[in-house]
């Protein structure tokens, strides 16, 4: 039981309002020295988390955030799928840099594992659409999670047991290998071969390995406070997303109790993490997309290049219809914008307030990638401030203009803002002690 409804108020989910690449990462750098965990429920090392530390730059794509602050657990749910060799990958560089991975580290035994035939299925899948791509990060994330939905899927305590481990394999391989010589002729791997170059390194999980959920769950019942790490965005959720360009976990914060295997009643919030403006990666519908040299700005002055992929980032303006479908999904307590300082140098700025489409108004986020594809966006044209944001760390300090541009973006969304970036380091941060959330919470200003 929660001792205390602060504690249970204080477990929190960070989820991206947007199609992923907000700022997570830093943002849960930033908050994770408040609570006593940081969990990631879904997706896997399709996530690129760029946090910046005393000027040293860290990308982690699996591993939550909260590991760069000592003392902190980062755990990785049932949720999540895992890729071996992209996890010690990740370990080694972390402990190059000189932080400790070592007992710190929890990995679910119930997560799923990706294998390489999934990386296989994947650009067999992809090339098989055609124009019609996902643009996906090609790190096997779809078909593992194929896998573990029609239930082939080998997951992390299978690697306990070798015995168990092989037979598993050389089963889903017999299967996946009938349906590749099927479709061309081919089959897609040697089980032994595979069994012998994947073993060795996966069977280095099994140290980190325990039943996440019940740990999750004790930790809390004894006063420890967990921070759930969204990866990805809302618009790139399974169910919520615009469909079929989604990633293929539960990337809203709902995802957080089935991902991490923890109840409802003990989140006590969840915190929206937005761009000022918007990007979005891969294929699928961008209502309020710059094209040309507008795009070229944003992008180059952003940094809007994949993590993982080194991708060029499509650039849009904040998109309001987008970003309430968001907020009224996840029910947000508050908002954190990030990438503020993106925006210093226009002269005006537009946000897409509404989609409208064959001269109505659209009232409703629409099911149809289709429909998203035809909307006309209508902006409102807001100044812009033409100077220098860049680290600021106090609200006074902002130009009027660029408050009236966050206030505006807050009324639209409904949603009050908490805490705003002004660059990458952890210290870059503006903490909005007038927001309502925030004088109820236990967070404070660090
Ligand atoms: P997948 O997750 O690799 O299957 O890719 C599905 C879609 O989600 C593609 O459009 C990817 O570009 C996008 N995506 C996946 N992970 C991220 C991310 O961390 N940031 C932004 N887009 C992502």
């Amino acid at each position: 039981m929660c001792e205390s409804f602060l504690d249970m108020e204080k477990n929190t989910v960070l989820v991206g309002v947007q199609w992923g690449d907000e700022g997570k990462g830093k943002v849960v750098d930033v908050l994770a020295d408040q609570f006593d965990i940081v969990a990631r429920y879904q997706g896997g090392a399709n996530a690129g988390h760029t946090v910046v530390v005393d000027g040293k730059k860290f990308i982690l794509q699996l591993i939550p955030s909260g590991i760069l602050r000592p003392g902190k657990i980062a755990v990785i749910g049932n949720g999540v799928v895992l890729d071996p060799e992209a996890l010690f990958c990740e370990v080694e560089a972390i402990e190059r840099a000189g932080i400790q991975v070592g007992d710190r580290l929890r990995i679910s035994d119930r997560s799923h594992l990706i294998l390489p035939y999934h990386r296989m299925h994947e650009q067999a899948a992809e090339a098989a659409r055609g124009d019609d791509k996902i643009g996906t990060t090609s790190k096997g994330i779809g078909p593992s999670y194929e896998d573990k939905a029609s239930r082939r899927g080998l997951r992390c305590c299978d690697l306990r047991d070798a015995r168990i481990f092989r037979e598993k394999c050389k089963r889903a391989l017999l299967e996946k290998n009938r349906y590749a010589a099927a479709f061309s002729g081919e089959v897609i791997a040697d089980a032994d071969q595979l069994i012998e170059s994947y073993w060795s390194q996966a069977r280095r999980i099994v140290p980190f390995l325990v039943n996440t959920a019940d740990y999750l769950n004790r930790e809390m019942d004894r006063g420890k406070t967990v921070l759930f790490e969204g990866a990805q965005g809302t618009l790139l959720d399974l169910d919520h997303g615009t469909y079929p360009f989604v990633t293929s976990s539960s990337a809203a914060a709902g995802g957080a109790c089935t991902g991490a295997g923890v109840g409802p009643t003990r989140i006590g919030a969840v915190i929206g993490v937005s761009k000022a403006y918007t990007t979005r990666v891969g294929s699928g519908p961008f209502p309020t997309e710059v094209e040309g040299q507008g795009a070229e700005l944003l992008r180059e002055r952003g940094g809007e290049y994949g993590a993982v992929t080194g991708r060029p980032r499509r650039c849009g303006w904040f998109d309001v219809p987008a970003a309430r479908y968001s907020s009224r999904l996840n029910h947000l307590s508050a908002l954190i914008i990030t990438k503020l300082d993106i925006l210093d140098h226009l002269a005006e700025i537009p946000v897409g307030v509404e989609y409208q489409l064959n001269g109505h108004t659209l009232t409703e986020f629409p099911a149809e990638a289709e429909t998203l594809e035809r909307v006309e966006t209508r902006y409102k044209m807001l100044p812009g401030w033409q100077q220098s944001t860049f680290g600021l760390r106090d609200y006074a300090q902002l130009p009027q203009k660029a408050r009236d541009y966050l206030q505006f973006i807050s009324d639209q969304v409904e949603v009050e803002i908490a805490m705003i970036s002004t660059g990458p380091g952890r210290e870059q941060t503006i903490w909005m002690e007038n927001c309502e959330w925030m004088k109820q919470t236990a967070l404070k200003q660090q």
